[in-house]
């Protein structure tokens, strides 16, 4: 396959800063705010947000004397198909109100209902890409001060909630699945970013593309994943960690359950959650928590 050329280097200061967790942990004030993004659909998005929400809400992170070290998650579903809203409601229910309540002006109370609380998404959404996502920036601020972590997914598309979600954010995290477009996919990713960046939030920083459902002996990943560990190294996460996730059926399972794969009890799911949990231990380091 033709290796497409690297995005332009026309705005060197704005490109997204290369997978930034090499510059090791920081300490941030305040609510961080993560964008789980790509146009595509299908690769690991509501998977990689439901477990950073579990992660960070305190499920199986390090050293928690008395549970004092959990985070105050709020996890807001830009999705239409609200997958990610269906796992985590299952154990920590729904927020006063809905993800569609960030686009709007009128401010809402903001309840905490436990260490996740979940704005939860739905058909509804696909109303909001015909109105504009002004509000939605204001909104996660209002929040802020309720919460240490915003994790937010998005829908398969670039779009106005994919748009307000990236303008709202500290960092964006891209899971990608190794096909044969996906390389292009990165390209359009990385654009969408550059733009974002350049026009509403040039604190948004790239923490990578992170690769999701690799099947380790398939042909037809393997091109596409040498292509992107050759042209876009800078651009992958964890790559000296090799942090990705392999195809494993003990993932839809944990998802349907509401919990996080790292419960799970199979030998399967005993890969899957150590793949799992060192994504999610790199993933807060990278965000300086
Ligand atoms: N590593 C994996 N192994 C097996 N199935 C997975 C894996 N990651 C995600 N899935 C499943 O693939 C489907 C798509 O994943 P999802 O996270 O919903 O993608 P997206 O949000 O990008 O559309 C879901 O059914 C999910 O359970
Ligand atoms: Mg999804």
């Amino acid at each position: 396959m033709r290796a497409p050329p690297p995005p332009s280097p026309a705005h060197p200061a704005q490109a997204p800063r290369p997978a930034e967790q090499r510059a090791g942990p920081r300490r941030r004030p305040g609510m961080t705010t993560l964008v789980v993004a790509n146009q595509k659909g299908g690769v690991g998005k509501s998977t990689t947000a439901c477990h950073a929400a579990f992660y960070l809400g305190g499920q199986a992170r390090a050293k928690q004397p008395g549970g004092a070290d959990k985070g105050r998650v709020a996890f807001i579903s830009c999705e239409v198909q609200k997958n990610s809203s269906n796992t985590l409601k299952k154990t920590y229910g729904t927020a006063n109100v809905r993800a569609d309540a960030f686009f709007r002006s009128e401010p809402f109370d903001v309840v905490p209902t436990g260490a996740i609380t979940v704005y939860e998404g739905g058909p509804f959404m696909a109303d909001i890409e015909r109105i504009q996502g002004a509000h939605f920036r204001t909104q996660v601020a209002r929040i802020a001060p309720h919460f240490d972590y915003c994790i937010i997914d998005t829908p398969p598309s670039v779009g106005v909630l994919q748009v307000a979600a990236l303008s709202a954010a500290d960092f964006v995290l891209s899971p990608i699945e190794m096909d044969e477009y996906s390389v292009e996919g990165v390209v359009d990713m990385l654009k969408t970013i550059i733009g974002v960046k350049e026009r509403f939030n040039p604190g948004l920083v790239f923490l990578g593309m992170l690769p999701c459902r690799l099947q380790n002996t398939s042909p037809r990943q393997k091109a596409p994943l040498a292509n992107l560990l050759k042209h876009y190294s800078n651009y992958v996460f964890g790559l000296d960690e090799g942090c990705k996730t392999s195809v494993r059926q003990a993932i839809p399972e944990a998802l349907a359950q509401g919990v996080p794969v790292w419960q799970l009890k199979s030998s399967g799911a005993r890969e899957a959650g150590a793949e799992m949990l060192a994504i999610m231990r790199l993933l807060e380091r990278a965000m300086g928590r």
